[in-house]
């Protein structure tokens, strides 16, 4: 069944000059990049993309981290391509959770530095593809 979900290169992962490297992951999973750009966060965009962590510890932290540099947005799209893209990120924790082969196993250390975002659900896929995509939707 075909979907489509929202990849982000977080700023740790672009100014580390892995957007080619994840690129690269999905498209040899076999997804397709149906959309692409690099933009700075609006502190908005950000607020609404994590709507769901508000006043969790981490959320300020979080907030000021995916709004301090460049990010690269991506719609990506496939068969499963929701968990597909999850599995391919790794778990949320790059130590404790991420298995090796994972991007965030393979290339991160910590949790708030974990380089990607994959939409977690068709609901959060919309809703983020609506978000970073307005022109699509
Ligand atoms: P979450 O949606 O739980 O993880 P995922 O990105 O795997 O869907 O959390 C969103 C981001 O918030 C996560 O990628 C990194 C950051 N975060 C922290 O900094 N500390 C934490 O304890 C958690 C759970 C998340
Ligand atoms: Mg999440």
């Amino acid at each position: 069944m075909s979907e489509r979900t929202l990849v982000l290169v977080k700023p740790d992962g672009v100014a580390r000059g892995l957007t080619g490297e994840v690129l690269g992951r999905i498209e040899r999973k076999g997804l397709r990049i149906v959309a692409l750009k690099m933009l700075l966060a609006p502190r908005d965009t950000a607020e609404q993309h994590y709507a769901e962590h508000e006043g969790k510890g981490f959320y300020p932290g979080l907030l000021d981290f995916i709004t301090s540099g460049p990010l690269v947005a991506a719609v990506v799209e496939g068969e499963r391509a929701i968990p597909a893209f999850r599995q391919l990120a790794g778990g949320t924790d790059p130590v404790e959770k991420a298995a090796t082969g994972s991007i965030r196993g393979d290339l991160a250390l910590e949790t708030q530095l974990n380089i990607v975002h994959g939409s977690d659900a068709p609901e959060s896929a919309v809703r983020e593809i609506a978000l970073w995509f307005p022109e699509l939707v």
